[in-house]
């Protein structure tokens, strides 16, 4: 072939292959016709269960980002195992603090109830996610949809490795868990903005507070980290039962999270770090004051984040049912 179509060839699709998120074999209008009904589905489920709940737009965006990191976006995370001699996906410590995935049965379920056996759990979980961020003040992002869900349960051991550590470095976070699904840096820095939503258990900072001690804090820090050594003692006594807002307005995703770090409030070693890393700081002002950026960027993190490993065709199924194979 003539190498100059080639070329021209490649320049004309290049854009579409990898901005728009296809050439995963996922499409903005999968369900068109097999469920037309599908987002308004998801939408006024979230929008029912987020006035009964506020915290639930937090919950099923961290629960979006573990489905994906561990072995691609495939509803594993969504699956009760009950055979008691295999450790399954959940059991990983660095699951605590998981929740609300009934409510993404109880949204498939409506779902089957219209359009039996078409959509997946992946992509409900994924649209419910987006819906989360949506109402809770949010950007409204398009993703693209089509994703299968496994066939096989995922393990403990995958969860441990593919999950970060609580006191994971901003320079592992970016290399080892934001690379693969070709997250750029400043998009890495935009996703951390999720931590504009929800919460955190003593559990997700005590690592942070007792183990990385060679990490100096600022003094803008040194007040708060007080503040937080006296709720979560050392002794584990409140590890699993004191929690914290991420920032101050823990249900409306806003741009406050950025100034929040850079007050030297960070919560999660990893907000504290981006305020204080000169490389990450400038991205971490530009979202502090500039929301509507902060919005751009997550959308463009998201989508892909929310691609990273789907199955399409058959190397996936659907699931009837979100909690079992
Ligand atoms: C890669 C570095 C990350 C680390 C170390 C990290 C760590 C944590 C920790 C420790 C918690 C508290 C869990 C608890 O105790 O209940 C948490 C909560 C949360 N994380 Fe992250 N996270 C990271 C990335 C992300 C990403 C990429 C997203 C989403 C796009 C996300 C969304 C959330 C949300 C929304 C919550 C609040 C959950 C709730 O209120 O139930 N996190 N994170
Ligand atoms: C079909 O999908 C496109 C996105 O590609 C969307 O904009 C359009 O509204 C959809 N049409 C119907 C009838 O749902
Ligand atoms: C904290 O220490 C662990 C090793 O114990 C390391 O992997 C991690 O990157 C450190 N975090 C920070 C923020 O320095
Ligand atoms: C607190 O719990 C962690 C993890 O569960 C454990 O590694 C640590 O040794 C415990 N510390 C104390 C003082 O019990």
């Amino acid at each position: 072939m003539d190498l100059k179509i080639v070329f021209v060839t490649f320049l004309f699709f290049y854009p579409f292959i990898f901005v728009n998120g296809q050439g995963n074999g996922l499409s903005f209008n999968y369900y068109n016709k097999t469920c037309p009904q599908l987002e308004k589905i998801i939408r006024d489920s979230m929008t029912s269960a987020i006035k009964k709940d506020p915290g639930t737009a937090a919950a099923v965006l961290r629960l979006v980002f573990h489905d994906c990191q561990v072995g691609g976006c495939d509803g594993s995370v969504l699956l009760d195992i009950k055979d008691k001699n295999h450790q399954a996906e959940l059991d990983s410590p660095k699951n605590f603090g998981i929740r609300n995935r009934e409510l993404v049965d109880q949204i498939k379920s409506k779902v089957e109830a219209v359009c039996p056996q078409q959509v997946s759990c992946a992509d409900v979980l994924v649209l419910a996610g987006r819906d989360g961020v949506a109402i809770a003040g949010g950007p409204n992002i398009n993703v693209p949809l089509g994703r299968k869900d496994t066939k096989i349960p995922h393990t403990k051991q995958q969860a441990d490795v593919g999950l970060p550590r609580n006191n994971v470095d901003l320079a592992k976070a970016v290399e080892v868990f934001f690379k693969e699904a070709g997250i750029t840096y400043e998009e890495t820095i935009a996703i951390l903005g999720a931590h504009t939503l929800g919460v955190t258990h003593c559990d997700g900072i005590m690592d942070r507070l007792y183990v990385n001690k060679t990490v100096s804090n600022p003094k803008s820090e040194v007040e708060f980290v007080k503040y937080l050594k006296k709720k979560c003692p050392k002794d584990n006594s409140t590890r699993f039962t004191t929690q914290f807002d991420l920032d101050p307005t823990p249900q409306t995703f806003d741009n406050k999270y950025f100034a929040n770090i850079l007050s030297g409030h960070g919560v999660i070693s990893l907000d504290a770090e981006i305020a204080r890393d000169p490389k990450s700081i400038g991205y971490v002002k530009k979202f502090a004051n500039d929301q509507e950026a902060f919005f751009r960027v997550f959308s463009s993190g998201f989508v892909k984040l929310s691609t990273l490993g789907v199955l399409t065709g058959d190397k996936g199924i659907i699931r009837k049912q979100c909690n079992v194979l």
